[in-house]
């Protein structure tokens, strides 16, 4: 547990009690997604919110304002998938253009990006994760129930092609479903100039148990990228403004590999982040429950100084972190979505 450390004095933007500077916002800005991967959803299927629940674009863009007057300069576009929202490159333009928004960044499955990647670089978006678990198109489509590894690959060099940088790869590597296409990743991604970073599967959600029991850690997947490379990987420090990944490279320059262990060696301490939801419920962590509604007191006719005040409010009890390896809580499963989240 961290020390409590005396907050700032106002004006210095988002400091939670541990003393963590909080300039990094992940907004949700649709639950619906055209994928439903086995460690996000169950096999039931989540029901998406109904359209009146959701934050139109105007709403979205307002949140994002209050954030970025506060001092969070960085915004992630998450979903469900964001290119499911039909009007997402305005959305993402007007963020761009908000006093204080230095860095647009999108998380998506891929599926569509190969139409709107040039849109959404001119629009401001300059990084995108797109998420890519294997590249055998039958396991692909088993893994994402129904997706389409052509689709997604396409919508990989639209991005490169559109100039964004880093294009990066997140894989979540589970035993028994992907764990044998680790090197054929790296050999992919190394290869192209892409960004890989493997992910130890998060017990959060619906879908959390049967995450659990298939997680290969971290220290595993790094065995692996050594063996791979036939050499000792060079620790890189974090590129600027951090990012919950440990970064690697090999001696020779060929390329860079993280490796996110959310659960086997948690980062909490160095958490920058909260997130909002695509109803507008905003999150202090991903691995409690609590969050507050930022969009019933917007709709109530709150100004940016409430709703301001009411994320100051919020910050002020971010818990430390997740508990993902607590078996008391919940049996180490967050309670949130990762659907409503966006990671
Ligand atoms: N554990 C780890 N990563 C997950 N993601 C979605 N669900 C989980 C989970 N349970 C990843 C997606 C995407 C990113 C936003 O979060 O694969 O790359």
């Amino acid at each position: 547990m961290a020390e409590l450390v005396t907050q700032a004095p106002p004006g210095t933007g988002l400091i939670d009690p541990f003393g963590r500077r909080i300039d990094y916002l992940r907004l949700s800005v649709i639950d619906a997604c055209n994928y439903a991967c086995v460690y996000c959803v169950p096999e039931c299927g989540i029901a998406p919110s109904l359209a009146e629940a959701r934050l139109s674009a105007a709403e979205l863009v307002r949140i994002a304002g209050v954030f970025a007057a506060l001092g969070v300069g960085r915004i992630r576009l998450t979903g469900g998938e964001p290119l499911v929202r039909r009007d997402l490159v305005g959305i993402a333009s007007a963020i761009g253009g908000l006093d204080g928004v230095h860095d647009l960044s999108l998380s998506t499955n891929g599926h569509r990006l190969d139409r709107q990647a040039a849109a959404l670089h001119a629009a401001g978006v300059r990084r995108v994760n797109v998420s890519l678990d294997s590249l055998d198109a039958a396991r692909f489509a088993a893994i994402t129930r129904g997706g389409r590894l052509d689709a997604v690959l396409a919508g990989i060099d639209a991005a490169l092609a559109a100039g964004m940088s880093p294009v990066k790869l997140n894989m979540v590597v589970m035993a028994g479903e992907n764990d044998t296409e680790i090197e054929a990743m790296l050999d992919f991604a190394l290869g192209r100039g892409l960004e890989l970073r493997f992910i130890e599967a998060m017990p959060v959600g619906a879908a959390g148990d049967s995450v659990r029991t298939r997680r290969i850690d971290a220290a595993t997947l790094l065995e692996r990228v050594r063996a791979w490379g036939g050499s000792d990987l060079l620790p890189q420090a974090a590129p600027c403004g951090g990012g919950p990944a440990r970064m690697f490279r090999f001696p020779d320059g060929r390329g860079t590999v993280g490796v996110i262990s959310a659960v086997s060696q948690h980062f909490c301490a160095t958490c920058n982040r909260v997130r909002v939801t695509a109803e507008g419920e905003l999150l202090l962590c991903l691995g409690h429950e609590g969050g507050v509604s930022l969009r019933d007191p917007l709709r109530a006719g709150a100004s940016d100084a409430d709703l301001a005040a009411i994320v100051h409010t919020a910050i002020a009890r971010k818990p430390w972190g997740h508990d993902f390896n607590d078996p008391a809580a919940r049996d180490g499963v967050s309670p949130n979505q990762m659907l409503l989240t966006g990671g």
